[in-house]
């Protein structure tokens, strides 16, 4: 089943909307998470069916210069599958292009795999992390 569906560019999303998206796809919400790092973000894409509801997300942080960084991708827990994360991903590409930014990173779980590579264009490359705040 397919959904019309709008998407925006740093258009307004309540905190109290981003918790009830969280909660829609069984993630764990904080109230005041959205509200705290918005003003960091270079941009962020929401997508809005037909009756305003959120049903997709998707933020993008950078690094003032040619990087930009996809985080925090979701959709809707009843509206997955239906090609809105794929959607909210290449406005925020379109987006970051247009801001100036040459690269654009993503990290993920290996079971999503198919839809940041196979799904959303994104490649293959090398990358490290460490976990600054090990479980105690
Ligand atoms: C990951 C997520 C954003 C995908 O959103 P979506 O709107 O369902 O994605 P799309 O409909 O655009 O998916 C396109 C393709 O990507 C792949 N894909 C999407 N979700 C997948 C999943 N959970 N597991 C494996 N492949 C997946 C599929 O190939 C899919 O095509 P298909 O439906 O024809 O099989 C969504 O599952 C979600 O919100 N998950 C919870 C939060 C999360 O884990 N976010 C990722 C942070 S890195």
């Amino acid at each position: 089943m397919s959904v019309e569906i709008t998407c925006t560019w740093r258009a307004a999303i309540t905190d109290e909307e981003m918790v009830d998206l969280v909660r829609s796809h069984g993630g764990r919400a904080e109230a005041g998470w959205w509200d705290r790092i918005r003003e960091h973000s270079l941009g962020w894409v929401g997508a809005r069916g037909e009756d305003g509801l959120l049903v997709g997300f998707v933020n993008v942080a950078w690094d003032g210069g040619d990087h930009a960084f996809l985080i925090d991708t979701k959709t809707r827990g009843t509206h997955q599958r239906r090609g809105i994360g794929t959607a909210v991903v290449r406005v925020a590409a379109e987006r970051a292009k247009a801001a100036g930014c040459e690269w654009l990173h993503v990290d993920f779980d290996p079971e999503l795999a198919d839809f940041y590579f196979g799904s959303c264009g994104f490649r293959s490359t090398d990358a490290g992390l460490i976990h600054l705040r090990p479980a105690q």
